[in-house]
C-alpha cells in the first residue's frame, strides 16, 4: 500500500528561504511519502508565489503530489502534518535577531492561532524565522492544542556550522564529526559544545583543550556566522538555512543515527537547569517521531557559564514578548 501523503505548509514561501526549501522538499530527501505543499504568502506577494508554484510544477517531481497557494494562514495550515514557519521580517546589517521580536512576534502569534485551529492532529511545527527560539514560544502560546515538544526552533543551522568548523580544524570529513551540541538561543549566545563530540570515533578532547581556538575562534565563528553571511551577501543565509531545515525534518521523521545526536530548540521541562517553558537548544535524539533530550551529560564550568548566559538572554526575550502581550 502506498505511504500516506504528507502535507507540508510553508509560510513566506515566495521569499528566498521558502523558495529554496520548496524545491528541496519536493526533491524528497527524507521519506518515501509523496508530499502536498501548501504555500502561504502575504497578499501583495501572490503573483510571485504563483511563479514559485509554476516552477515547482515544471520540476515534474515524482513525489510532489500537489502545490496549493494562498494568502490565508487557515487555508495554508489546514490538515498540515508539518508547518515550516519561515515567513518573517529578515534582519538587516547591524541588527541583532532579537531586534525583530516586536515585528515578527505578531506574525507568529497569528500563525500559532491558525495552526491551532486548522492543522492536523499530529502537526509538527518548525520555526525558522528570527528570533527563532522566542518566536517558537509565541507560537506555542497560541497553539495550546499542539504538544509543546512538537513546536521546535531551528538550531540545526548552528549545529551544521559547528560541525563544519570542527571538521575543518581536524582535517577530517564532516560526516566523521558526531555529538556536537548547540545549547541555548540562536543568537550570539548560542554555545557550540564540543566537550562530548567525537571526530572519527575519537573524543574531540584535544580540540576542546585548545582554549585559545575554542573560545577565540570556534565559538565566535559559529555564533556570528549569520551576521558574517549577511555582511558578505547583503542578504541572510538561505541555502544553508534550507539545508538545515531539511536535516532537522529528516532526523525528526526518520530518526537520528546511533551514537550521535542533533541540536533542536525544544521546550524545556527544566532539563540542565534551563527554566521550564523556554524553547532552548538541547542535544536530542529521535526514534522517528519525537525528540528526547540526551540526559546526564557532564557540564564543566566553561560550558555552564555559556549556557547560563543564553538562559539569561532567553528569559529576557520571554519578558519582552510577555510585555507586548504576545504570550
Ligand atoms: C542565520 O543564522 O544565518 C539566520 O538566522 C539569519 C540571520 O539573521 O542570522
Amino acid at each position: 500500500m502506498a505511504a500516506k501523503p504528507i502535507t507540508i505548509a510553508i509560510s513566506g514561501a515566495a521569499g528566498q528561504l521558502g523558495y529554496n526549501l520548496g524545491f528541496r522538499l519536493a526533491a524528497r530527501s527524507w521519506s518515501d511519502n509523496t508530499i502536498r505543499l501548501q504555500l502561504l504568502e502575504l497578499p501583495g506577494k501572490m503573483k510571485e508565489l504563483e511563479g514559485v508554484a509554476m516552477e515547482l510544477h515544471d520540476g515534474a517531481f515524482d513525489f510532489l503530489e500537489s502545490v496549493d497557494i494562498t494568502d490565508n494562514p487557515l487555508t495554508a495550515f489546514e490538515d498540515a502534518n508539518v508547518v515550516v514557519l519561515v515567513g518573517a521580517h529578515p534582519r538587516t546589517v547591524g541588527m541583532e535577531r532579537a531586534d525583530l521580536l516586536t515585528a515578527n512576534g505578531r506574525i507568529f502569534a497569528a500563525h500559532g492561532r491558525a495552526i491551532n485551529e486548522a492543522a492536523a492532529e499530529d502537526v509538527h511545527v518548525l520555526v525558522g524565522g528570527n528570533p527563532v527560539n522566542t518566536n517558537a514560544l509565541v507560537v506555542a502560546a497560541h497553539a495550546p492544542r499542539v504538544s509543546p515538544n512538537r513546536i521546535n526552533a531551528l538550531l540545526r543551522l548552528d549545529h551544521n556550522r559547528a560541525t563544519y568548523q570542527l571538521a575543518e580544524r581536524a582535517g577530517a570529513p564532516v560526516n566523521s564529526v558526531k555529538r556536537i551540541t548547540i545549547w541555548g538561543n540562536h543568537s550570539r549566545t548560542a554555545y557550540p559544545d564540543i566537550f562530548h563530540a567525537e571526530v572519527g570515533g575519537q573524543p574531540a578532547a584535544e580540540f576542546a583543550a585548545d582554549r585559545k581556538w575554542l573560545a577565540g575562534e570556534f565559538i565566535p565563528t559559529v555564533a556570528n556566522r549569520g551576521a558574517e553571511i549577511l555582511a558578505a551577501r547583503g542578504n541572510s543565509s538561505q541555502g544553508s538555512a534550507a539545508q538545515a531545515i531539511l536535516d532537522h525534518l529528516r532526523d525528526w521523521f526518520t530518526g537520528t543515527t546511533a551514537n550521535d545526536w542533533t541540536s533542536v530548540g525544544l521546550y524545556s521541562h527544566g532539563e540542565y537547569g534551563v527554566p521550564e517553558g523556554l524553547i532552548f537548544g538541547f542535544p536530542v535524539t529521535s526514534g522517528g517521531s519525537d525528540w528526547s533530550i540526551v540526559e546526564d551529560l557532564d557540564l564543566n564550568q566553561f560550558s555552564r557559564t555559556r549556557i547560563d548566559a543564553s538562559i539569561t538572554e532567553l528569559v529576557d526575550e520571554r519578558a519582552q514578548v510577555s510585555a507586548l502581550g504576545l504570550i
